[in-house]
C-alpha cells in the first residue's frame, strides 16, 4: 500500500519519478506528490491518480537532480490534497514520503502540538516529520541523527524517504515492515518500494532489512541500522526483464497476465517437474526434507486469492501426502492464540510477499518453533525473508490488482510440493505419480486452450453485465475456485457476488435464488460430478440462470444450462489451474463491459501493507 520513488543523481529527478509512480500505482491510487530539492524544497501534490499530478506540475518548473515521489492508499485521513504525501514539517524544512503506518500517532501528535508544530493534514506521516524536526531541534543534532532517534520513538510500519533544504545533496531513507529497494547506477541512486521503477536504469539493487537507515550523500550510500553500526550492503542482480512490466498490446494488465498463464505455470515447473529424467525436484525444501516427511501437521496462512491457493493446497496435501492441513486466514490466526509446536510446518502463500497479516503471522509461528515455509512470487521480498525456506512461483510481476497468474502459480508450486512430499512419506505409488507428472505436463497447454474461450466468455458477460448478485458454486478441488472466481468478479465489477461449496447452498443460499440470478456452477467431470449434476437441478427447479463449467464433451449437463462453457479435461486434483480460466476472463470481461477501472479497482491496492 503506497508506492515510493526518490532518485539523486545527474538526471533529471521528476520524470523519472513521475515514470516510477506510474508503475507503482497498483500500490494505491488515491492521491500522489512529489518533492524536489534544488536551493528550495518544493512540493506538488495533488488528490486521484499520478495522471492528475502530472497534469497539475506541467507548467510549474520541476528542474532538480534530487527528489522524491508518492501514491497513496488512504489510512489516515481521506483522500485529499492536503493528506497526499510528500508532507512537510511545521517550518516547511523537512519532507517525507511514507509508506505503512505509525500506530502511535495520536500520542505523538499532541505532544508536538504542545511545542507548538501546526498540522494541516489527518495523517500520520505528518506527525513523523514533525518528530524528526522537534528531535533535530531539541539535540541540535543531524537530519540523520533525528532521523535515527525519530526511528526509536515511533511504533508502526514505515517506508520513508526525507528530504531537507537544510541537507541539499542528501537523501535519507529507512524502513521497518514496509518493502524498500535501491537501485545502484553509475553515480546516482534510486529509491522505490519495488524494482519495478528501478529496472530501466539498473539492474544492481540492495534491499534495505528493517531497522536499516540510508543515506546517500555525494555520490555515496551509507547504511546504517537503527542503533548507529555500520551495515554493508548486499548488493543483487535484478532479473526482471522490462517487457514483463508493460502491457505489451494488451488493453489491460490483468488481461495480459491471464494469457501469460501457459507461460507462467510453465516457468512455475521449470526445472522442478523433469518428466523425461522421471524426477521432480524443489530446492527450496531440500534441507527442510525431514521436517516436511515427519510433520505432524501443516498450517496454511494467507490472505485473499492466495488463501484460495491454500485451500487447493489443503486438499492436495491431504490426498497426496497425508498430513493433515489447516487452512487460516493470517489475519485471524495472529490474534487467536494458536496451538502451534516445533513438529509444524508453516506455509506462507502470498504473491507479493509483502502483506502484513501473512508477515505477523509467519512472525508468530516462528516464535513457538514451527519451520516456516514461504510460496512468495516476488524475489526478495519481506515474506521471502523472513522464512527459513521457501519456492518462489515465478509468475513474473503481476501488476493487475486482481490476483491471476499468480493464482495459478501458486497452485502449481503447491502442486508440485505434495506430490514431492507424497513420494518422500510414500503416500502416493510410483504408477500415480508417474501419471500426475505426464498430466501436470499437459496442463499449460490446456490453459492455452481455455483461453481460446475468451470470445464466447465475453458474449456471456453482455449477458450479465447487469445482474446485481451472483452465486458460484464448486466441490471438492472446485470448492476454492468457486471461492476465487465470486472473489475476482466483486473486486473489479462491484457485482455482490459469493462462492460456495455446491452441496452448502440448501442450508442458506438457495433462499437467494430466483429468475435473475446467475448462478456459475463449477461442473467439470469428477469423484463429484453426479452430486453437482443433482446441486444444478436444485437451482434450475427454482428457476436460476446457470452458466456451468464442464469438460470437454459433457453432455449430461448442457440442456441443464442456460450457458454452458467446455473446458479441457484434466485429473480432478489439477483441474483449478484449468477450470478457474473462464472465471477470471468472465469477471474481467463483466468489468470492462461496466466501464469499470479493470487494473486499479476503487478501493484497492496490490500490495496490502497495513492490517
Ligand atoms: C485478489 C487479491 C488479493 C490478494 C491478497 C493477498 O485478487 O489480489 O486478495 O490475494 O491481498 O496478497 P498477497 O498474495 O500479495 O499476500
Amino acid at each position: 500500500m503506497c508506492g515510493i520513488v526518490a532518485y539523486i543523481g545527474h538526471r533529471e529527478a521528476c520524470p523519472i519519478i513521475i515514470k516510477g509512480l506510474h508503475r507503482l500505482e497498483y500500490r494505491g491510487y488515491d492521491s500522489a506528490g512529489v518533492a524536489l530539492l534544488t536551493d528550495e524544497l518544493t512540493v506538488y501534490k495533488k488528490k486521484g491518480k499520478v495522471s492528475e499530478l502530472e497534469g497539475f506540475i506541467a507548467a510549474k518548473d520541476t528542474k532538480a537532480n534530487i527528489g522524491m515521489g508518492h501514491t497513496r492508499w488512504a489510512t489516515h485521513g481521506e483522500p485529499n490534497d492536503e493528506n497526499a504525501h510528500p508532507h512537510f514539517s511545521t517550518s516547511e524544512r523537512i519532507a517525507i514520503i511514507h509508506n505503512g503506518i505509525i500506530e502511535n500517532y495520536a500520542a505523538l501528535k499532541t505532544h508536538l502540538q504542545q511545542q507548538g508544530h501546526v498540522f494541516h493534514s489527518d495523517t500520520d506521516t505528518e506527525v513523523f516529520v514533525n518528530l524528526i524536526e522537534e528531535i533535530k531541534k531539541q539535540n541540535d543534532c543531524s537530519l540523520e541523527e533525528a532521523v535515527r532517534l525519530a526511528l526509536h520513538e515511533v511504533v508502526g510500519a514505515y517506508a520513508i524517504v526525507v528530504l531537507s533544504q537544510d541537507a541539499p545533496n542528501q537523501l535519507i531513507a529507512a524502513r521497518k515492515g514496509s518493502p524498500m529497494v535501491i537501485g545502484i547506477g553509475e553515480g546516482e541512486f534510486f529509491i522505490a518500494s519495488d524494482a519495478t521503477p528501478i529496472i530501466e536504469y539498473t539492474n544492481e539493487v540492495v534491499y534495505v532489512n528493517d531497522y536499516e537507515i540510508v543515506v546517500i550523500r555525494d555520490g555515496q550510500l551509507n547504511i546504517r541500522s537503527r542503533e548507529d553500526v555500520n551495515q554493508t550492503p548486499y548488493i543483487q542482480k535484478l532479473e526482471m526483464e522490462l517487457d514483463s512490466i508493460e502491457k505489451g498490446g494488451y488493453e489491460h494488465f490483468m488481461l495480459k497476465e491471464i494469457f501469460e498463464q501457459p507461460r507462467s505455470i510453465m516457468d512455475s515447473m521449470r526445472g522442478r517437474l523433469e518428466l523425461e529424467a522421471g524426477h521432480l525436484n524443489m530446492g527450496g525444501i531440500r534441507a527442510y526434507e525431514q521436517k516436511f516427511v515427519n510433520a505432524q501437521r501443516i498450517i496454511i496462512v494467507a490472505c485473499g486469492t492466495s488463501w484460495h491457493a491454500g485451500l487447493v493446497a489443503e486438499y492436495l496435501i491431504e490426498d497426496l501426502a497425508r498430513i493433515p492441513v489447516e487452512v487460516e486466514y493470517a489475519s485471524e490466526f495472529r490474534y487467536r492464540n494458536p496451538i502451534i509446536t516445533e513438529r509444524d510446518i508453516v506455509i506462507a502463500i502470498s504473491q507479493s510477499g509483502e502483506t502484513a497479516d501473512t508477515l505477523a503471522a509467519i512472525e508468530l509461528a516462528k516464535s513457538k518453533g514451527a519451520t516456516i515455509f514461504g510460496v512468495c512470487n516476488v524475489v526478495g521480498s519481506s515474506i521471502a525473508r523472513a522464512t527459513d525456506a521457501g519456492a518462489y512461483t515465478h509468475a513474473g510481476p503481476e501488476i493487475g490488482v486482481a490476483s491471476t497468474k499468480a493464482f495459478t502459480a501458486q497452485v502449481t508450486v503447491l502442486t508440485l510440493l505434495a506430490m514431492i512430499m507424497g513420494q518422500k512419506r510414500g503416500t502416493i505409488t510410483d504408477t500415480k505419480l508417474r501419471e500426475l507428472m505426464v498430466e501436470l505436463d499437459t496442463i499449460p497447454t490446456k490453459v492455452e486452450k481455455a483461453l481460446l474461450l475468451d470470445a464466447q466468455i465475453r458474449e456471456i458477460a453482455v449477458e450479465f453485465k447487469d445482474a446485481t448478485n451472483f452465486l458460484y458454486l464448486g466441490r471438492g478441488y472446485n470448492f476454492p475456485v468457486a471461492l476465487e472466481g465470486a472473489l475476482k468478479l466483486k473486486e473489479i465489477s462491484y457485482i455482490h457476488a459469493e462462492g460456495y461449496p455446491a452441496a452448502e447452498m440448501k442450508h442458506g443460499p438457495i433462499a437467494l435464488i430466483d429468475e435473475n440470478m446467475p448462478i456459475v456452477v463449477i461442473a467439470t467431470r469428477d469423484s463429484s460430478y453426479e452430486k453437482v449434476v443433482s446441486n444444478i437441478q436444485e437451482v434450475k427447479a427454482r428457476k436460476g440462470r446457470i452458466i456451468a463449467i464442464v469438460s470437454e464433451g459433457d453432455t449430461v449437463i448442457p440442456p441443464m444450462a442456460e450457458f454452458v462453457i467446455e473446458v479441457p479435461h484434466t485429473s480432478e486434483i489439477l483441474m483449478p489451474l484449468v477450470s478457474v480460466v473462464p472465471l477470471q476472463l468472465l469477471s474481467y470481461h463483466i468489468a470492462v463491459l461496466r466501464g469499470c477501472n479493470v487494473d486499479q479497482p476503487r478501493n484497492l491496492a496490490k500490495s496490502v501493507t497495513v492490517e
